[in-house]
């Protein structure tokens, strides 16, 4: 009688192949590869778990997939960690892909961005436009025909420009001595005379703000050092912009708001078939806003895989009251790490659902139980919410709708790093 073979164990490293997917960890109950295939990552992924949870080494998995795979990578950290710099920089740098940085706080190692390299002169007036909040749509229209003349003019006057050379040529005087120079139509210089220099001074000074700030240097190109998004897809390099929330708030969020419109503007030029782009937003409530859940979504189309992160439900809220909603339609994968509101968890919970379970309900009587019961049908919480509430560091509940619903439970692998 001969013994029966033990199978052997199934080495994970032999069935997860480079370009098969982020590859995540394996599911604690029947062990399977939770691999994130690019038709899932094109859903689009929300991630959401409170400070230390996790998130960032998790997120580091769909950096290690982009970076194996060749997959050009954008990614905002909102909260602008250095370490999250210095370990992209080499990670990538062992890949040998090429790195750009942009870091709001250290200014002095920053590559320098050109927001308006992508873009004809009615996206560039919208891209600058949302820099500002305007009450009085009196000064807003003002400002908007303003800005819009200065672009077209700008245009054709060089083949590029960069933010700072824009804002710098903006004044009336300047702009009018371009539209001489460039023989525009009389009623173009006829408008330049005859403008309101009051209406739109609060437009010149707003944006000249941000090109007299500390970083407002790094907005002009230098050849080389220049960040380009075009570019960026092109040469299917790595970009990190990294914010810095804490200490500059405002410019984080302005910032965040530039970098997505001129994403948005590289998606509308991609045609359909075009290879995937990862795009990651750590800390996203910090420069949130609908435009970016409405650029997440249509970016889809157009071969974008956005993985948004966040500290917890309750954080999109407090920017807009629809971004919850929106972002939780438009991600189709959902990884959960640690929450410590009650009110986070429940709402986590009920989003993934309940299932049917059959329950034994047990008479009692003063004296103790009858031995009668019956059986009854309940739904119950697929994952209950104290259960998000304790999960330790690097674990997740993970509910996928691609290509099925699916739920997992697992610990998040460490990447080399
Ligand atoms: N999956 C994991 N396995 C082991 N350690 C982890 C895991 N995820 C996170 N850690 C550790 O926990 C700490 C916090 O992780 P981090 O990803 O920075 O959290 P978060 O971004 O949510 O604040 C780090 O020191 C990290 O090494
Ligand atoms: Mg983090």
């Amino acid at each position: 009688m001969g013994m029966a073979k033990m199978p052997k164990p199934i080495k994970i490293s032999s069935i997860v192949e480079p370009g098969d997917g982020v590859y995540l960890g394996q599911d604690n109950t029947t062990g399977e590869s939770i691999i994130l295939s690019n038709k899932e990552l094109n859903q689009h992924t929300f991630l959401c778990g409170t400070t230390g949870s996790g998130k960032t080494t998790t997120i580091f998995c769909f950096i290690e997939y982009a970076l194996t795979s060749n997959i050009p990578l954008i990614v905002i950290d909102g909260k602008g960690d250095p370490d999250f710099v210095e370990t992209l920089s080499s990670m990538a740098a062992n890949h040998k892909r090429t790195f750009q940085v942009f870091s709001i706080s250290n200014p002095e190692h920053s590559n320098h961005y050109n927001p308006l390299s992508c873009g004809g002169p009615t996206e560039l007036k919208d891209r600058l436009m949302e820099l500002s909040e305007w009450t009085e749509p009196h000064y807003q229209y003002m400002a908007e025909r303003y800005l819009q003349l200065a672009l077209t003019l700008f245009e054709k006057a060089f083949e590029t420009f960069d933010l700072h050379s824009f804002i710098f040529g903006l004044a009336p005087d300047k702009l009018e001595a371009l539209a001489n120079k460039i023989e525009a139509p009389e009623s173009v210089l006829d408008y330049l005379k005859t403008i309101d220099k009051r209406g739109i001074s609060g437009l010149i000074d707003r944006l000249t703000l941000i090109i007299e700030s500390q970083i407002g240097h790094l907005f002009s190109d230098e050849p080389g050092k220049t960040i380009s998004l075009p570019d960026v897809l092109n040469s299917k390099s790595v970009v990190l912009f990294s914010l810095d929330s804490l200490s500059y708030p405002l410019y984080s969020k302005l910032l965040g708001r530039l970098i997505i419109n001129d994403l948005k503007a590289v998606a509308s030029r991609r045609k359909k078939d075009d290879p995937l782009v990862i795009t990651i937003y750590d800390e996203f409530n910090v420069f949130a806003s609908r435009n970016v859940v409405d650029f997440v979504n249509k970016s889809r189309s157009k071969g974008f895989a956005s993985l948004i992160a966040t500290q917890s439900l309750a954080d999109l809220d407090i920017v807009d009251i629809a971004l919850k909603k929106q972002i939780l339609q438009n991600c189709n994968t959902l990884i959960i790490q640690r929450q410590n509101d009650a009110e986070d968890a429940e709402e986590l919970s009920k989003i993934i659902g309940t299932e049917e379970t059959w329950m034994m309900t047990h008479q009692i009587n003063n004296t103790g139980g009858t031995g009668l019961g019956s059986l009854r049908f309940v739904k119950e919480f697929i994952i209950h919410p104290d259960q998000i509430k304790r999960l330790q560091v690097g674990q997740a509940v993970i509910a996928r709708k691609i290509p099925e619903f699916k739920i997992h439970e697992t610990t998040i692998r460490l990447i080399k790093r």
